[in-house]
């Protein structure tokens, strides 16, 4: 079977998504699969044959152009993280071809990016958030209102994005204005939450045979102010699995994050995370295309029940071949 690993993207999150898709084509086995990676760039479609110049995408049906080969991937394992890879453009376009990928359905994937959206929906079905207020650009906003909804200190982030890009913490109202105007830098859309304090975790949920399998519970200790850019891939947070909370705590937190993932009805591997704060678990947001990269927290989750990433990626793709 032929397998293309997507990687790249159109927002910020592009370089982590390129280390990502390195791990993936690394570690896929070659015995079963043969490995193709492509990058989705702004600057265009590419197939990054092993030895040899980038050729483009014929993107009427994403095939590619392989030693004299024409190629039409069987599968998509989609590693690009933000638009258009984890908010289900990708995903909707794969699907209208016949190719089946290994991340979430369009809708799915759409309404799990929308952080706004994502949290009304697992709201009205029971999950615990934080209180939030929503802003979109070129609509008048009144700080004290803001502040009113959600109290000090709070969390301003864009709404559609990820790796923190764009995300403050906030404690003083003065710094709540230049805030909005950095996360407006990301997206035209902006969230600002309630700031939980407690345990913040990330729990990792994937489907085998079609049965939702939750993964290890990581707890994340940021030597920051909160778990941002730098604390994620600069080395300044431990990430720590299992996480140092109760046996009670650890499977409540895993039962929230299987309903979460059966609530967005997903499909391939997300990871949620959590602030459980006095015993609660209060849902912050699910990555839809999770990063795989050596710093990234679900390859650690794998490691630790003893799988091989091989082995795991495997699992993701013949999911999606099924
Ligand atoms: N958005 C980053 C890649 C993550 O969730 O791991
Ligand atoms: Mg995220």
């Amino acid at each position: 079977k032929h397998i293309a690993v997507a990687m790249g993207g159109y927002s910020s999150e592009f370089d982590i998504s390129l280390q990502s898709g390195k791990i993936v084509c690394e570690n896929l086995d070659r015995n079963k699969y043969h490995v193709h990676a492509v990058q989705i760039t702004k600057q265009g479609w590419f197939y990054l044959p092993e030895n040899g110049d980038r050729k483009t995408i014929d993107r009427s049906n994403f095939s590619f152009e392989n030693n004299g080969e024409k190629i039409v991937p069987d599968a998509i394992f989609n590693t690009i993280h933000g638009t258009p890879g984890e908010d289900g453009y990708m995903a909707a376009y794969w699907e209208l071809l016949g190719i089946p990928q290994t991340s979430a359905g369009f809708y799915q994937a759409a309404l799990s990016f929308n952080k706004r959206d994502c949290l009304s929906v697992l709201k009205h079905f029971g999950i615990h958030c934080a209180n939030s207020y929503y802003i979109n650009k070129g609509t008048d906003y009144d700080l004290e209102a803001i502040v009113l909804s959600t109290g000090l200190p709070c969390f301003v982030k864009p709404n559609r994005a990820g790796s923190s890009f764009g995300i403050s913490k906030v404690n003083d109202m003065e710094d709540l204005q230049p805030a909005i105007e950095k996360a407006f830098t990301e997206d035209t859309e902006v969230l600002i939450e309630t700031a939980l304090v407690g345990t913040e975790v990330s729990v990792g949920t994937y489907r085998k045979d079609g049965e939702i399998i939750v993964l290890p519970v990581t707890e994340i200790v940021s030597e920051n102010d909160f778990f941002d850019y730098e604390a994620k891939y600069l080395g300044k947070s431990q990430e720590i699995t299992p996480a140092r909370i109760s046996d009670e705590e650890t499977q409540t937190v895993q039962l929230e994050a299987k309903k979460v993932y059966h609530l967005l009805n997903m499909t391939g591997v997300s990871r949620s995370e959590f602030i459980i704060q006095d015993g609660v678990p209060y849902f912050l947001e699910t990555n839809t295309t999770p990063g795989l990269s050596s710093e990234s927290i679900v390859p650690k989750m794998v490691k630790e029940t003893g799988m091989s990433l091989s082995e795991f990626f495997g699992i993701l793709v013949d999911e999606a071949l099924v």
